[in-house]
């Protein structure tokens, strides 16, 4: 939906007006399909855009050069809207235009005021309330020079579909950027001295297990059985190339690497249930507890290293 705080600005275009609450895709609900609670994220969405802020603006500029001046910027799943603060930020000129688009409408809310704040006069921000795997929303928004979508195509039944719907999205000449896939965060040291050595890799083995049947639970799943730059070629893009970004908080990092490392140690033993042994579970519980001595918060030896891959094509 797009929201009266987009009331200054020019006058908005009819494909978006919409009363708050109502969903302008064709009348059906706006919904995720993956049964993940997106609000209850922004916490972990928020102090994980802190942490990869540096080598994702220097990402952001990358994908803003050659652009024409005041382009039209589609954040698709823009959750937080850490990536649309770069694009914001990087803007050469005044004159953009940037929408963010999302299921979840408290996220659209937040990222607003974050990419609001960081455009100043640069940029009109505007939302839109919809499901980003609705093959009609190149009819109700406008092309773009940017087509930006992080970590939201594995989310969607048909990812190909998804990335067709996208590729539409863009302008003839316009850039489509997705990231995806890369190199999965590693942050603790291999013993921990409490519990069984190498519970992070059991953890990420889980939630691989978990993300597997996440997938097959998408009503409607659909397997993809190529990489991404495969998948970008088949919805007719040109150039297709990819590019990674490394994230690397060196130890002991910085005071919010701790509180992060703390959520994600407690998020990932969520989603691994009973894929991940009791004893396991036992030592995750007392990671994560202020009281415990085994704290990972009071610990000066916690990193961050992982990396993303950003694959990008050109719609002829
Ligand atoms: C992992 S978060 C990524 C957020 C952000 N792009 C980033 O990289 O930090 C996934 C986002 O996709 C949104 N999302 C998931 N399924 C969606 C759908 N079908 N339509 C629109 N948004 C969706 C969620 O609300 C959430 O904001």
């Amino acid at each position: 939906m797009l929201s009266p705080r987009d009331s200054k600005g020019p006058p908005l275009p009819l494909w978006g007006v919409v009363p708050p609450g109502v969903v302008f895709t064709g009348g059906m609900a706006v919904h995720t399909h993956d049964d993940i609670d997106w609000a209850d994220r922004l916490r972990s969405l928020r102090m994980a855009e802190a942490l990869d802020a540096e080598p994702m603006r220097a990402a952001a500029r990358r994908l803003l050069e050659g652009m024409p001046d005041g382009p039209t910027i589609l954040d698709v799943g823009c959750g937080a809207g850490g990536m649309s603060v770069h694009f914001a930020e990087e803007l050469a000129s005044g004159g953009a235009r940037i929408l963010l688009v999302d299921a979840t409408e408290h996220l659209l809310a937040e990222a607003h005021r974050a990419v609001s704040a960081a455009a100043g006069d640069k940029a009109i921000v505007e939302t839109i309330h919809a499901d980003v795997a609705d093959d009609g929303l190149p009819k109700k928004l406008p092309p773009a020079d940017l087509v930006w979508a992080s970590r939201v195509v594995h989310h969607l039944p048909d990812q190909q579909a998804a990335i067709n719907t996208f590729a539409r999205l863009a302008r003839p000449g316009g850039l489509v950027a997705i990231s995806e896939g890369g190199l999965d965060f590693n942050c603790l040291p291999w013993d921990l001295g409490v519990g069984r050595p190498g519970l992070e890799e059991r953890l990420l083995a889980a939630r691989g297990e978990w993300f597997a049947e996440m997938r097959a639970g998408i009503p409607g799943s659909v397997a993809m059985p190529y990489g991404w730059n495969i998948a970008l070629q088949r919805a007719g893009l040109d150039g297709v190339d990819s590019f990674g970004v490394l994230i690397h908080h060196p130890a002991p990092g910085p005071e919010l690497l701790r509180e992060f490392v703390v959520e994600r140690v407690t998020w990932l033993a969520e989603v691994a249930g009973d894929r991940l042994s009791g004893d396991d579970h036992k030592t995750a519980a007392a990671l994560v507890n202020p009281a415990s001595p085994a704290f990972l918060g009071a610990r000066q030896d916690l990193f961050l290293q992982g990396a993303k891959t950003v694959h990008c094509g050109r719609r002829p």
